[in-house]
């Protein structure tokens, strides 16, 4: 009764029957897989054309009116076409790979050679007939058709898909059973893929009997998997996949230690000291499954102390000795392995911090931006925590790589007010934090309330921010420091931390302006400005040109009077004046007009020259008869104290420095009295 009257070319093609899509699909770069099923209530007959079934009415006009179509077949866009009927659906399917990727819109034309008696019926395991493929480019309208095939039923009859029962996990296995509609299954094949990747495993195919069961083994732990299996019966047509299975391994002991950092930090007011220890969140990777806190242990001499916390940071009071700390982390299964660390409290060590911290927000998250004096020493990474000061389960810990001077936080709530805190990392040492306050409406919660100068020379002008906690009136995405002069401008980032920011190389003796910019969404605003020159000389100059000046001038000063007095030494030596003395003077202006008092010069008692003593001469002047002057050329010492008390002067006695006066010299003093 199948077999109709009509002429309709018949094309056999081969079909390939397996069809396991994982074949298929691992072409999916180049190719992508067309499925296409029909059921009886899809088909519709084309009125008069009596051998023929359509699902679009519009088909019926691409068939000519002895049953052909009347376009080329395009079997290059139809590859490794394989179709299957499913009894228990009575459905028709056919899968196939396209070259391209365009969207397209695929019918079933049904045809054969005697009139079909009921289109919506013909889907049955008794029934054959020839079909083609017509795939319309939903984008350029244009028509393919694939080659004419001839099907019957019953040899493509599909076992039913098999359905999972249950799933048991252990941390790396999963033992799966399943069920089958059909007795008749022989064969079964299981794939299994992590949830957050693509790609399937599959198992060998295996030989099933009695029970539908199967065990997966070397998975990860505490990860979700998906499922499914298809079967396959005597006559070899596997069915369609199952429907996934979601299960979770379970958990197992955390594969690694924390990485542990610590800083010492003196309580100024107190004088006491505090052991500050961070540590990372071990990788999902090695947690194996939900870490559910870490332990920390700080033993010194045989006293042991422990905490639990939830929390990645942890604050010791410690004394100026030596602590042997342990951190490890557990989870249901058990505990990680331990971080161990000896720190030695005697002196405060910590990395150092973190200048600047800016925080805006971005849609529903606050970006962070801070800057790292990278010159002081390689951080290996920036811890970042922050905590909603009202909800204190809003919040979290993100690590981010030392290069990095920028972080997004995610999960804020609206109206919440965060406290976020930015640690720098270097190894097992840490510094301690840099903070800010922000939310999502305003941002950081700092206003920039103005700025002042600091030093001005002639190259450089350094300038101090002032800043203010509050709600800034509006949201700046960040502030700009410039300073513009007639032939330059610089910029500045300025962040609430840094307390100074200064900038170099400009010109003496100009006159420069500095402005406050703050960066907002819609533009800037301008928060201050100051006008500065630079001097033409820095005091550091003045000092750098006087000081060689002054002592320069010093230097001939005193050596103009080593010179002076050298000369003087050993060259012009000293003639005594004789106005100067007593003797001197009466000799010089001896009074010849007879006073009432004659003073009397006895000359035969004045020099008495001494051989042995050349350097020393006495000189006695006899004003009166018990006035004495004494006179030495080396010195008063010559004469005893005795004597001088004794034979005290009337007149002022002068001691000149004397050369050696011979015999000779007598004639200089007149003897005519
Ligand atoms: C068609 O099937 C063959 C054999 O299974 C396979 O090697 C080939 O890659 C398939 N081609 C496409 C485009 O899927
Ligand atoms: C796998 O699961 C089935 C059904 O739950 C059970 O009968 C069988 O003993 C399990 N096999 C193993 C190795 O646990
Ligand atoms: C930081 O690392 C770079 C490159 O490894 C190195 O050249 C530099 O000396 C390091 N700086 C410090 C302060 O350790």
């Amino acid at each position: 009764m199948m077999r109709g009257t009509g002429v309709m070319r018949v094309l056999i093609s081969v079909f390939c029957v397996c069809c396991c899509e994982s074949s298929v699909q691992r072409n999916k770069q180049r190719f992508s897989i067309q499925e296409l099923t029909v059921t009886g209530v899809d088909l519709k007959d084309c009125g008069k054309q009596k051998n023929v079934c359509v699902m679009s009415s519009s088909d019926c006009l691409n068939t000519a009116s002895d049953g052909t179509p009347d376009v080329l077949t395009s079997p290059e866009n139809f590859v490794n076409t394989s179709c299957h009927f499913v009894k228990h659906e009575e459905s028709f399917t056919c899968r196939w790979s396209q070259m391209s990727h365009v969207t397209t819109v695929n019918t079933f034309i049904i045809s054969r050679e005697n009139d079909i008696i009921s289109c919506r019926s013909i889907l049955n395991p008794y029934s054959s007939f020839d079909f083609v493929i017509k795939s319309v480019n939903v984008f350029s309208q244009r028509e393919i058709f694939s080659h004419v095939s001839s099907v019957i039923l019953d040899e493509i009859v599909q076992a039913p898909r098999p359905v999972i029962t249950s799933v048991n996990s252990t941390d790396t296995s999963l033992n799966v059973s399943w069920t089958s509609k059909d007795v008749t299954v022989t064969k079964c094949q299981i794939r299994y893929r992590r949830l957050d990747t693509e790609s399937w495993t599959e198992s060998v195919v295996l030989d099933v009997c009695v029970e539908f069961v199967h065990i997966i083994c070397d998975l990860q732990p505490f990860t979700e998997y998906s499922v499914s299996v298809c079967c396959c019966h005597e006559s070899g047509q596997w069915s369609q996949w199952s429907s996934e299975a979601r299960v979770m391994t379970s958990e197992t002991m955390p594969r690694a230690a924390p990485q542990v950092s610590y800083y010492l930090a003196l309580d100024r007011t107190s004088g006491s000291r505090q052991l500050w220890i961070l540590w990372k969140a071990l990788d999902p990777s090695d947690a194996g499954g939900i870490i559910q806190g870490y332990e920390v242990s700080v033993t010194r001499l045989s006293e042991r102390r422990s905490v639990r916390t939830s929390d990645l940071k942890v604050c010791v009071p410690v004394v100026s000795e030596e602590y042997d700390i342990t951190v490890t982390a557990y989870n249901r299964a058990g505990r990680s392995p331990y971080h161990q660390l000896r720190v030695s409290a005697d002196h405060l060590q910590a990395v150092s911090v973190v200048e600047g911290l800016w925080v805006s927000s971005e849609g529903l998250s606050l970006r962070l931006h801070w800057i790292y004096d990278l010159t002081a020493v390689n951080v290996s990474e920036f811890a970042i925590e922050w905590r909603s000061s009202s909800k204190p389960s809003s919040g979290g810990w993100k690590r981010v790589n030392g290069c990095y001077s920028y972080a997004l936080l995610s999960g804020i709530i609206s109206e919440e007010t965060y406290s976020i805190s930015v640690y720098s990392i270097h190894g097992s040492l840490c510094g301690p934090p840099v903070s800010v306050s922000a939310d999502l409406k305003h941002g950081t919660l700092m206003d920039l309330v103005s700025f002042r100068l600091v030093s001005v020379t002639k190259s450089c002008v350094t300038v101090k921010c002032v800043w203010r906690e509050t709600e800034p009136s509006v949201h700046v995405l960040q502030y700009t420091l410039m300073i513009k002069g007639k032939h330059l401008s610089q910029y500045l980032t300025v962040f609430p931390h840094k307390e100074q920011n200064s900038f170099y190389n400009l010109q003496p003796n100009t006159q420069y302006t500095l402005y406050i910019h703050g960066q907002t969404t819609s533009g800037k605003v301008s928060k201050a400005s100051l006008d500065v020159k630079t001097p033409l000389l820095d005091y550091d100059d003045i000092i750098k040109c006087c000081v060689p000046l002054v002592l320069l001038v010093l230097g001939f000063g005193i050596f103009s009077v080593v010179i002076k007095r050298a000369c003087k030494e050993y060259f012009c030596s000293d003639v005594a004046d004789p106005g100067y003395s007593q003797i001197g003077h009466w000799l010089l202006n001896a009074p010849r007009q007879a006073n009432s008092k004659v003073c009397v010069l006895m000359l035969e008692d004045v020099f008495t020259v001494d051989q042995s003593e050349k350097n020393v001469i006495r000189v006695e002047s006899r004003v009166s008869s018990d006035e004495n002057v004494k006179m030495s050329s080396k010195g008063a010492d010559e004469t005893s104290d005795d004597e001088e008390n004794s034979v005290r002067p009337s007149c002022p006695v002068d001691y000149v420095g004397l050369p050696v006066i011979t015999a000779d010299n007598l004639d200089y003093v007149p003897s005519s009295l």
